[in-house]
């Protein structure tokens, strides 16, 4: 059976395990241990029992602009629902803190988003994000990531 939880810092050293491989492949962003640390709150596992499955997080821009960050599901559990599940708990939990949240993702796999209520909107809607990630991103100029956004 598989479980949704916040994550302790125990965990963090499974999540680094989880990120790895689409780290490599350049499909999530790097996350350093201290940089997981200073965002532990933010941050869900889910565990199939206690072999860890997944993990998502979710980064606060204010102005109840949220993101969906670092979403990834181990290879030998894709395509049974985790991922589906790590999304919409992220979305309620934020949804119960801040009805009118606004919660983007910019992904290589809208498919997926936009069967989760998502739907497509222009990456310039996001300064905030432009200016804290992608500036130090190396394909800050050839950028293909897709913006999809859920309001609710
Ligand atoms: C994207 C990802 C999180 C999906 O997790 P998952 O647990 O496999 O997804 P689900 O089983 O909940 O999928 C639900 C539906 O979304 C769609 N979907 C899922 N993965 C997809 C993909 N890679 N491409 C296109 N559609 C996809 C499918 O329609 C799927 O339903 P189906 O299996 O009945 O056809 C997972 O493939 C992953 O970790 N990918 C690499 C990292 C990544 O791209 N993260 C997103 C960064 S924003």
């Amino acid at each position: 059976m598989v479980n949704i939880d916040k994550i302790k810092e125990s965990d963090i050293g499974d999540i680094l395990k989880l990120l790895e491989p689409y780290v490599k492949k350049g499909i999530v962003l790097e996350r350093s241990r201290e940089d997981i640390m200073a965002e532990l709150s933010a941050f869900f596992i889910a565990r199939d029992n206690e072999k860890a499955a997944g993990v998502v997080s979710y980064h606060d821009y204010d102005n109840n602009l949220f993101e969906i960050r670092s979403l990834v599901v181990a290879e030998e559990y894709a395509r049974s629902g985790i991922g589906s599940a790590l999304v919409n708990h992220v979305v309620t939990q934020l949804r119960e803190r801040q009805p009118q949240s606004r919660i983007f993702a910019l992904t290589y796999v809208p498919e997926f988003f936009s069967k989760l209520n998502f739907e497509l909107i222009d990456k310039n809607y996001f300064p905030e994000k432009i200016w804290k990630d992608c500036v130090n991103c190396p394909r800050v100029d050839c950028c293909n990531e897709i913006a999809l956004i859920n309001r609710g």
